[in-house]
């Protein structure tokens, strides 16, 4: 197995260009089951999870080219061309919880779809119990089989299965789901009639779906609100589409530049969808400047700042929300940073109860936290030092490597397939900006 071993402590220096979203990209792949035509994607990031998701919808009937045809390494051209193929194994869904986001389309499309139910995973359980609502709610019949979901739609009087458009309701316990509402927004744009998502996900992975789908001829209306409405259409087209930045690659290498005292500038660095991480890095003292003036609407998330790191960080309370509240995937980078502030901090996890298998790795570290249910309580202390610690899932991985760039000696993090999911090339970008460190076989 893969490891990164850091030798902590250079400040990182350099410009980092963000790549495009991995969780806008998954759902957008999976809207290609919706339409015959050609559906080409562009900034789609080279990552473990992105390259599962090719292969699932290969495995569904979708043609691919290949990621690098054309030398275009981030464009995703495909076309669903045998529409005969309706399951999702196992095997392939097991490997990225996303799969799932096939649910929605080859039910809506294809009329029946079969897909793997995915297990829980490091950061909680993980149910998919809105999905189901959801789509239940639009008329499809659901129910389980040896460990899948299988959904089949209902018939019309001539006898053609199709969607019922129908008012859902997606909230759960912990808030709204987002990729629930990608499954409900994608099934409802073929659905008969209108469809009204209420407690729809806000995120921007979501607005970014709903763009894709309207491009393809999709009638949507509320994107980016709690009640979305969805007027559906019989048939979407091909379209073109280019992939929104990720928000969360993006955070996390601005906290690379916090904690190292370093001088990194981001470049397509989308500003309007970290609202609540920029509210909490200004409490800790990190700022952002903005080196462009935005030449459009469509520039002001694909600007370039460059992250001002002062010497000594203060502490501050952070609660992961659903957007536009605190990210819970940028939770492990700021505790990180936090073990580092001037006094005591507080991060409280209202997504995923769970999250916070980083701590005992971090506490390996030298880290003060002490965690009392949702939340963790963080002393700041002078110094983290390295030591061999072990990733558990794609965050608390990319803490664990921030730690590792402020830390005093050597880190080795295992595991670091886990950080193959969601961040593309991370040591050699790191490398670029002057960080000590390399992958090397750990076994
Ligand atoms: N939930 C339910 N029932 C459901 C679905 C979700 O109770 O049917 C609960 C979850 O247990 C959780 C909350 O609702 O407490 C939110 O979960 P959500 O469904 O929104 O998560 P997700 O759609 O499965 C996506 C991202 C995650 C990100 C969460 C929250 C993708 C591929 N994944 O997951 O990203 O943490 O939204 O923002 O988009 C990551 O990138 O590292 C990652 C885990």
């Amino acid at each position: 197995m893969q490891a990164f071993r850091i030798h902590g402590g250079r400040p990182l220096r350099g410009t980092v260009a963000i790549n495009g979203s991995k969780n806008a990209a998954l759902p957008l792949m999976a809207a290609a089951l919706l339409t015959d035509e050609p559906v080409t994607l562009h900034a789609v990031p080279d990552l473990a999870d992105t390259r599962n998701m090719r292969k699932l919808l290969r495995s569904l009937g979708v043609e691919i080219a290949p990621p690098d045809a054309d030398g275009a390494p981030h464009t995703c051209a495909m076309q669903a061309t045998d529409p005969s193929q309706t399951t999702a194994e196992y095997d392939i869904v097991r490997t990225m919880r996303a799969g799932i986001c096939v649910l929605g389309p080859l039910l809506a499309k294809r009329g029946h779809a079969r897909v793997s139910m995915p297990g829980g995973c490091a950061i909680g359980t993980r149910p998919v119990d809105l999905h189901l609502r959801g789509l239940r709610a639009l008329g499809a019949e659901i129910t389980l089989d040896a460990g899948d979901i299988v959904a089949t739609a209902p018939r019309d009087s001539q006898g053609h299965q199709r969607l019922i458009g129908r008012h859902v309701f997606l909230g759960g316990p912990n808030g709204s789901t987002v990729l629930g509402t990608a499954n409900v927004l994608s099934a409802a744009a073929l659905a008969q009639g209108t469809t009204v998502i209420e407690c729809a996900a806000c995120e921007p992975e979501i607005e970014d779906l709903g763009r894709l789908l309207i491009s393809m001829g999709a009638n949507i209306e509320g994107l980016g609100s709690p009640k979305i409405t969805v007027h559906g259409v019989e048939q979407l087209g091909g379209a073109e589409h280019r992939v929104i930045p990720d928000r969360i690659e993006a955070g996390t290498y601005v906290i690379a530049a916090a904690i190292s005292a370093g001088d990194v500038t981001l470049t397509n660095y989308p500003t309007c969808m970290l609202g609540a991480f920029h509210d909490r890095l200004d409490e800790v003292g990190v700022t952002l400047d903005h080196l462009d003036a935005p030449a459009g609407p469509a520039q002001e998330n694909r600007r370039s700042v460059r992250v001002n790191a002062p010497r000594r960080l203060n502490p501050c309370h952070a609660v992961t929300q659903p957007h536009p509240g605190f990210p819970t995937d940028l939770q492990a980078q700021l505790m990180a940073l936090l073990c580092l502030a001037d006094g005591n901090s507080m991060v409280t996890e209202k997504i995923f109860p769970d999250r916070f298998l980083h701590v005992p790795e971090l506490q390996r570290m030298g880290a003060d936290i002490k965690r009392l249910g949702t939340n963790a309580l963080i002393h700041g202390v002078r110094e983290l030092v390295g030591a061999p610690v072990m990733a558990s899932d794609l965050r608390a991985s990319a803490g664990l490597v921030l730690a590792g760039l402020a830390a005093r000696g050597q880190t080795v993090i295992n595991r670091v397939y886990h950080l193959d999911r969601g961040y593309e090339k991370m040591e050699l970008t790191l490398q670029q900006l002057g960080a000590d460190i390399e992958r090397f076989d750990a076994d």
